[in-house]
């Protein structure tokens, strides 16, 4: 299993200090929420502190923003050197073209579907992501509870992807756990983001490595 903490659950005040066990730690990605308070009813961080964050991480960055017209931010993500940039489905009109100028412009394009959004409007875009992000909680609040209906649509969307011959990853995001990291390894998803489960408890590289150790 491949493992994305997201920094929105870390100290905000000891960036650097939170970087550093980070960078030691076996986390095969930092996930980065961006919030805009408009697409989601809330505002977390920007570009002046992404690209502090940049400097200080080792690791690949996956950067999620929850924001209305993501396409305007493509280069600025780009200038971060960050590895997935994923947009939400909901936030786009021309989907192909977007994910086509966010691969032209170096990085892998990845795309995030609220959880009412079902898994079959991938169809014609399947093939164009390196990554497919099922949100698991509504997006803009971290700590939150697991809708148990991703699974199902995790199901769905393994699916899709071999009928469609797609090499997307399958990333899940929010209320990941002890107990829900178990049941997303059986039904097939590739990396799960933690937050809160991983940043600002007492032992968060047991919890990296419990659940990379996952399936
Ligand atoms: C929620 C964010 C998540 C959040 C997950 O809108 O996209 O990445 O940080 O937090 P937890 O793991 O605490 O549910
Ligand atoms: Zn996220």
């Amino acid at each position: 299993m491949l493992v994305a903490p997201s920094l929105l659950a870390a100290d905000f005040g000891n960036l650097e200090r939170e970087m550093q066990w980070f960078n030691q730690s076996s986390a095969d990605y930092l996930h980065l929420d961006v919030m805009d308070g408009v697409f989601v009813p809330n505002i977390s961080f920007g570009f002046p502190v992404l690209r502090r964050v940049a400097q200080l991480c080792q690791k690949p960055l996956d950067v999620h923003l929850m924001i209305v017209e993501p396409q305007k931010f493509i280069s600025q993500v780009a200038q971060l050197g960050a590895h997935f940039m994923n947009v939400h489905f909901e936030a786009l009109t021309h989907h192909h073209r977007v994910l086509q100028q966010i691969r032209e412009a170096g990085l892998h394009p990845a795309v995030t579907l609220c959880p009412s959004t079902p898994v079959h409007m991938l169809e014609d875009i399947i093939t164009e992501v390196d990554m497919v992000l099922l949100m698991s909680v509504n997006p803009g609040f971290g700590g939150q509870q697991f809708i148990p209906h991703t699974l199902e649509k995790v199901r769905q969307l393994r699916q899709l992807i071999a009928d469609r011959g797609s090499h997307a990853l399958i990333e899940i995001d929010g209320g990941v756990n002890h107990q829900t990291a178990p049941l997303l390894a059986e039904v097939g998803a590739d990396v799960l983001v933690a937050g809160s489960y991983v940043f600002g408890v007492p032992n968060p590289q047991e919890r990296i490595q419990e659940l990379k150790s996952l399936g």
